[in-house]
């Protein structure tokens, strides 16, 4: 059976090691933060991070997951994760979701943006939204979205 760190924790997890993250996430960890949208790497509601990078996990077996780290939303918007805290609070002040559906993805490739970029630095808006291009919004937050950002960047500075 896989053994995967998700979330800073240590888990075997009894899934065929080629099932998609997601579902393993999901219907086997009962970790339902991470959402499932298309299940084919369109829309990003999916997105978890595997050693800080933004994934899609739908689309990423567990096999890819071996020996590295898996971060899902619930960890990212946990206070000890300074920026994801940082996303999150910005995320609130900005009523940034409509439906929801697709925010815990968004929230993922915003803080895993936003830990990419040297200490201090501003993101312009082009840079945030070529940042977030590939998550959907069915609902159109987007500008809520890039503000959410800009207003999460400002704070950490
Ligand atoms: S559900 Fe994974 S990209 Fe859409
Ligand atoms: S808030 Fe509804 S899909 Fe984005």
């Amino acid at each position: 059976m896989p053994r995967l760190n998700i979330n800073g924790r240590d888990l075997t997890v009894d899934v065929d090691p080629e099932t998609p993250i997601l579902w393993a996430l999901r219907d086997t960890l009962g970790l339902t933060g991470t959402k499932f949208g298309c299940g084919a790497g369109l829309c990003g509601a999916c997105t978890v991070h595997l050693d800080g990078q933004a994934v899609r996990s739908c689309i990423t077996p567990v096999s890819a997951a071996q020996g590295r780290r898996i971060t899902t939303v619930e960890q990212v918007t946990a206070s000890e994760d300074r920026v994801g805290t940082a996303v999150h609070e910005a995320w609130v002040r900005h009523d940034v979701a409509q439906c929801g559906y697709c925010q815990s993805g968004q929230i993922m490739t915003a803080t895993a943006f936003l830990k990419s970029l040297p200490a201090g630095q501003q993101p312009t808006a082009a840079e945030i939204d070529a940042a977030m291009a590939g998550n959907l919004c069915r609902c159109g937050t987007y500008a809520r979205i890039r503000a959410a950002v800009a207003d999460a960047a400002r704070a950490l500075a």
